[in-house]
C-alpha cells in the first residue's frame, strides 16, 4: 500500500514537520552536541544510545540499531503501518494525504468485491437455515445460534451453481476474483459445494475469504480455503482477529490452529483467540498481535505435529521477541485440540490448562538442549554451538543477555564480552570504500549532490552502488531541499534500506562545513579514480582494436587532466 502515496508528498511532509516534535512527547530527550539523545524506547537500556538529529530529521539507536525518519518512528512506537503513520503526521502538519488516481480506481474495485463477499455470506447463512441436517451437525459440536451469527457461519449447498446462479452474468467475473469459482473445460462452477462455511473477516470485519469444512466423511479435502485474491493474503490475516480485537483490554491473545477452535473458545467465553489459516504463523501475524496485546500464547495439539508447528512458530517469533513482550507455548494433552478440550473441561478447565503454558525462554532452552547430554564436555560444547545459531536471532536487549548467561552457565563457556555488550559498532569512514563514503555523505546532506560534476561516471568504479547514487542524484535534483530522512524513505522498499541506514550515521561527528570539505576531497579522489579507470580502458582498446580519432583525443584530454 505504501506505493499509493506519491514520493513527492512524503518529501514535502518530512520537510515540513520536525522529527523532534514527533519524538519529544514520547521520549525524554536531552541536547547532546548538535543532536539530542535519550533512552531508547525500542529496547531496555540504562545509558542513552538513542539519538535524534534535527539536521538529518533522522533517529538512530546505537544499541539496538533501530533508525529512520519520523514516519518510521511513529510506525515503531505507535504500531502503525506506513500509510497510517503518514496520515497521522500529515494531520499534525495540517495537510491532506493525496492518494494516487490508480488507487482510487483500485479502491472502487475492491468495494465491489466486498459487496460480493457480503452477499455470498448472506446466501450461505440462508442455506444453513434451510438445512436441518447441518444445523444438527453444528449443534452437536456445541455451537449455539448466537455464536453462529457472530461468526456468520453458513452452508454451501451441494450444487454446481448455488452461488453463481444468484449473480447476473456481468458479475461472474467479480465472483471469480473473489475466488468463489472453479473452472474446467471453459466452464465455471461454484468452488464451495456441500460445505460448512466459515467467512474470514479482515481487521475491519469485512468478509474477504472463506474456509469450507467437509460435512461428509468421504469429502476431500477436509477444509477447502479461498485462494489468495486481491482481498485475501493468507500470511497477513488471522481468523477471528476482528472479534478478538474487541477484547484488547485482555493482556494476552491465544493463537490456535483451527476455525473450530476459535469458534468453540468464543462460545465458552474465551474471546481473545485467533487462528492462522492453514498456514504457519508468520512474522506479520506476530507483529500484528503485538500491536494490541503484550502477551501471545501459542496453543498446540499435544501430538508430534503440534511440536513441529510449535518449533516453527518459535523460530518465527525469535527476531520479534522484545523485552517488553511475552510469548508462551501451551501444549494440550495428546489427541486434544482447543475445541475438544474446552468442550470437555469448560472455560474454567481451559483457563487452568493455560496456566501450564511454558515461557518462550524455557521452550527455547528445551529445544536448544534437546538430545544433548549436558553432563559431558562434548555435550556442553554442542549446546554452546547450537545456542549461538538461535540466540543470534534474538533482538539485542536484556532477554538476549539472560539467555546468553543461561547457556554460559550450563555449558561453562563464556563469551569474551566487551564492556558495553549490546553496542553496535559505529562504522568508521576510514573503513569504507569511496563509493560508500559518497553514499554516506549524500545521505548526511543530500544537497552535497550538487557538488558532483555531471561527467563523473560512477559505473567506471570497481565498487557497487552506482545505481543508487544515480538515483539519489536524480531525487535530489527533483527536490533540492530534500532532507536526509526523506531521501532514505525513497528506498524504503528496497533491500538496501538497512545498509543505507547504517551509512547514515558514519559522519555524525561532522558539522556542515566539515561535511562540505570532506565532499570536496572525495570528489577530487573520485575524479582521479574514474579518470585512471577510463584511461586504462582506452589503453586496453588501443592495444586490442585501436582507437578512433575521437577516442584518441579523449585519451589525450584525460592524460592532461590527470597530470594537472
Ligand atoms: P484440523 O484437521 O486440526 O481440523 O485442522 P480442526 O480445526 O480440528 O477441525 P475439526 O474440529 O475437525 O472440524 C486445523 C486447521 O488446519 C487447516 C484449517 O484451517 C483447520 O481449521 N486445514 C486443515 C486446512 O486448511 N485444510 C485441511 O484439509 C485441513
Ligand atoms: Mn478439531
Amino acid at each position: 500500500m505504501s506505493a499509493s502515496i506519491p514520493n513527492e508528498f512524503i518529501d514535502e511532509l518530512l520537510n515540513r514537520i520536525d522529527i523532534y516534535d514527533v519524538v519529544a512527547p514520547r521520549v525524554t530527550l536531552k541536547k547532546a552536541g548538535k543532536d539530542y539523545s535519550g533512552l531508547c524506547p525500542f529496547h531496555n537500556e540504562n545509558t542513552p544510545s538513542f539519538t535524534v538529529s534535527q539536521q538529518k530529521q533522522f533517529f538512530h539507536c546505537f544499541g539496538c540499531g533501530q533508525s529512520g525518519s519520523a514516519i518510521r518512528f511513529l510506525m515503531e512506537f505507535e504500531g502503525l503501518d506506513f500509510v497510517d503513520a503518514v496520515k497521522e503526521l500529515a494531520e499534525q502538519a495540517g495537510v491532506e494525504v493525496p492518494l494516487k488516481q490508480v488507487n482510487k480506481q483500485q479502491h472502487r474495485e475492491r468495494t465491489n468485491l466486498y459487496a460480493i463477499t457480503e452477499k455470498v455470506t448472506r446466501i450461505y447463512q440462508q442455506h444453513l437455515k434451510n438445512n436441518q441436517k447441518i444445523i444438527d451437525y453444528i449443534k452437536n459440536r456445541g455451537i449455539d445460534g448466537k455464536t453462529c451469527q457472530t461468526f456468520q457461519i453458513g452452508f454451501a449447498e451441494d450444487s454446481w451453481d448455488g452461488i453463481s446462479k444468484r449473480f447476473p452474468q456481468d458479475q461472474q467475473e467479480l465472483l471469480d476474483r473473489c475466488g468463489l469459482l472453479s473452472h474446467s473445460n471453459q466452464k465455471s462452477y461454484d468452488k464451495f459445494r456441500n460445505r460448512l462455511m466459515f467467512p474470514i473477516h479482515d481487521r475491519r470485519g469485512r468478509v474477504i475469504a472463506f474456509g469450507g469444512r467437509a460435512v461428509d466423511d468421504e469429502q476431500q479435502p477436509k477444509y477447502l480455503n479461498s485462494p489468495e485474491t486481491d482481498l485475501f493474503h493468507k500470511g497477513r490475516e488471522l481468523y477471528g482477529y476482528h472479534l478478538a480485537r474487541k477484547h484488547s483490554s485482555e493482556d494476552f491473545v491465544i493463537v490456535v490452529e483451527g476455525y473450530m477452535d476459535v469458534v468453540a473458545l468464543h462460545q465458552h467465553g474465551i474471546k481473545n483467540t485467533v487462528a492462522t489459516l492453514g498456514t504457519a504463523t508468520s512474522t506479520e501475524h506476530i507483529a500484528l498481535l503485538f500491536k494490541t496485546w503484550t502477551k501471545v500464547v501459542f496453543c498446540f495439539d499435544g501430538d508430534s505435529a503440534g511440536q513441529k508447528a510449535a518449533k516453527k512458530a518459535l523460530l518465527t517469533a525469535l527476531p520479534l521477541y522484545l523485552d517488553d513482550k511475552i510469548i508462551e507455548f501451551l501444549f494440550l494433552p495428546e489427541d486434544q485440540d482447543p475445541d475438544s478440550y474446552v468442550n470437555q473441561n469448560g472455560q474454567h478447565g481451559f483457563l487452568q490448562q493455560l496456566q501450564s503454558a511454558v515461557p518462550l525462554s524455557q521452550f527455547l532452552m528445551d529445544i536448544i538442549s534437546e538430545g544433548i547430554q549436558l553432563n559431558t564436555l562434548d555435550g556442553k560444547a554442542q549446546l554452546h554451538e547450537r545456542a549461538k545459531s538461535y540466540l543470534k536471532q534474538l533482538p539485542h536487549g536484556a532477554f538476549r543477555q539472560i539467555m546468553h548467561d543461561n547457556v554460559a552457565n550450563i555449558s561453562g563457556i563464556t563469551h569474551a564480552r566487551s564492556k558495553k555488550p549490546n553496542q553496535q559498532k559505529r562504522p568508521d569512514n576510514g573503513q569504507l570504500n569511496p563509493m560508500r563514503r559518497l553514499l554516506s555523505l549524500i545521505l548526511n546532506k543530500p544537497a552535497l549532490c550538487e557538488k558532483l560534476p555531471d561527467d563523473l561516471d560512477f559505473t567506471l568504479l570497481p565498487y557497487k552502488g552506482a545505481e543508487i547514487i544515480n538515483k539519489m542524484i536524480e531525487i535530489q535534483a527533483g527536490y533540492p531541499q530534500i532532507n536526509s530522512a526523506a531521501l532514505l524513505e525513497h528506498f524504503r522498499n528496497s533491500d538496501y534500506v538497512s545498509n543505507l541506514s547504517r551509512l547514515m550515521v558514519v559522519y555524525d561527528h561532522m558539522d556542515e562545513t566539515e561535511l562540505t570539505s570532506e565532499m570536496d576531497d572525495l570528489v577530487a579522489h573520485l575524479e582521479q579514480l574514474t579518470t585512471t579507470s577510463k584511461i586504462n580502458q582506452l589503453r586496453e582498446k588501443q592495444l586490442q582494436d585501436g582507437l578512433t580519432d575521437q577516442e584518441k583525443q579523449q585519451l589525450i584530454a584525460l592524460l592532461t587532466k590527470k597530470i594537472k
